[in-house]
């Protein structure tokens, strides 16, 4: 009898420690896109690091209040004396859809989510891409400027310091921990939105990593796509054949235009509901002038020695031509109800 159990027992442990065997080959939800993508075959990131809880506290501070107080202790100057990272960047999700780029399902998502409509790509995901600075940054500002931070998001941190910010250059533990903060805002399987049978398909033990590792590939950018575009070329009749629709257009004048031109925003030009505002607005809208609509959203506008403080563009994926005629339509209607 008593040995009959002991066998009994002996093959329960053997089946239990066959299945926790088991259990280490599937994939769950709450898995870090990184490390899937390893265990599947890819490289690993030129950008993974190794960090500690003080770094993404301090890579923290550094993204939304602009310092910190460094490993000496001392507190740090500004990175810029204009802007935080935050006023052209989110740092949540502002896709409904991770794998597509469209800035008018953007717009409705970001509203629902009360979060800003910005110039710049959201943080969330950031070290799950391949490349940064894409297609027309590359393209427009030349290979000198962008070349290295394409490749390197560590580069491109940097980069975007100097130039977007118009600040001071980052000490390497500034971009490390800029970079730790970073690696927490990583997309795990859950982001994703896989579908049942699309989870039944990770876990299958035939299907190959190679496949699998493409598939998950198809659920998400592994670049953030940047293409220019050109002010309207009569700016009386805009953009042929688009018709404004003023209900989004409030959404962008108050998702992202007040977002940096309310009363104590990052500019100098204060935008707000009064009819003052929508008035000069639209009074420029068919000017030649950098305040109108077709100019300022397509091109922005630069930093000069002496005022550092720019308006950076809106590439198309960023703000539609649509979108364009829908703020027009807005602006138009509150400048002469
Ligand atoms: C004045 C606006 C502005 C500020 C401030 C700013 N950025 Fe950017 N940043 C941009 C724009 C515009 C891009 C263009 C590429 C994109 O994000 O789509 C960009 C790109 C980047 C990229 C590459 C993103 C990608 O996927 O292509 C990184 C990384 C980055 N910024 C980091 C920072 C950090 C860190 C700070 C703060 C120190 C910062 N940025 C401050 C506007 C800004
Ligand atoms: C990321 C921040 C940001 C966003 C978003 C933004 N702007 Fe700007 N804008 C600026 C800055 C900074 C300037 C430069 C102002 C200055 O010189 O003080 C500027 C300049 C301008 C100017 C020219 C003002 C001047 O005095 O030269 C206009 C017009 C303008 N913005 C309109 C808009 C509109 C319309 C939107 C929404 C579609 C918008 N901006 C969104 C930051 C932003």
């Amino acid at each position: 009898m008593k040995v009959k159990l002991v066998i009994a027992l002996l093959g329960l442990l053997m089946i239990s420690s066959f299945s926790l065997d088991n259990d280490q080959w599937t994939f769950s939800s709450s898995d870090l896109l990184s490390e899937t993508l390893i265990q599947l075959g890819d490289n690993k990131p030129l950008h993974s690091l190794e960090y500690t809880p003080d770094q993404i506290k301090m890579g923290y501070d550094l993204v939304h209040t602009g310092r910190t107080f460094g490993p000496d202790g001392k507190r740090t100057r500004y990175i810029s004396k204009h802007y935080v990272c935050t006023s052209c960047h989110n740092t949540v999700q502002e896709d409904p859809d991770l794998s597509v780029s469209n800035p008018e399902t953007r717009l409705q998502y970001v509203k629902s989510k009360s979060i800003p409509f910005l110039q710049g790509t959201t943080f969330k995901g950031i070290v799950n891409r391949e490349s940064w600075y894409n297609d027309d940054y590359v393209q427009k500002y030349g290979e000198e400027v962008v070349g290295k931070a394409h490749k390197d998001l560590k580069e491109s941190i940097q980069l975007c310091a100097i130039e977007c910010s118009q600040g001071r250059s980052l000490k390497a533990w500034e971009v490390e921990a800029i970079l730790a903060y970073f690696w927490t805002l990583e997309f795990n399987l859950s982001d994703l939105a896989l579908a049942e049978d699309e989870w039944e398909m990770l876990n299958e033990k035939g299907v190959p990593d190679s496949e699998k590792l493409s598939f998950l590939k198809t659920k998400y950018l592994q670049k953030s796509p940047a293409h220019f575009f050109h002010s309207a070329k009569d700016k009386d009749e805009g953009y042929v054949s688009l018709e404004g629709n003023p209900q989004v257009g409030k959404d962008i004048y108050e998702w992202s235009c007040l977002h940096c031109h309310h009363q104590d925003g990052v500019s100098h030009y204060t935008l707000d509901n009064n009819t003052l505002s929508f008035k000069d607005l639209a009074f420029y809208i068919n000017k030649n002038s950098h305040f109108s609509l077709y100019q300022i959203i397509p091109y922005g506008t630069y930093a000069i020695p002496g005022h550092k403080p720019y308006m950076p563009h809106y590439p198309i994926e960023r703000m539609s031509k649509q979108q364009v005629e829908d703020l027009r339509s807005y602006i138009e209607l509150k400048a002469y109800e």
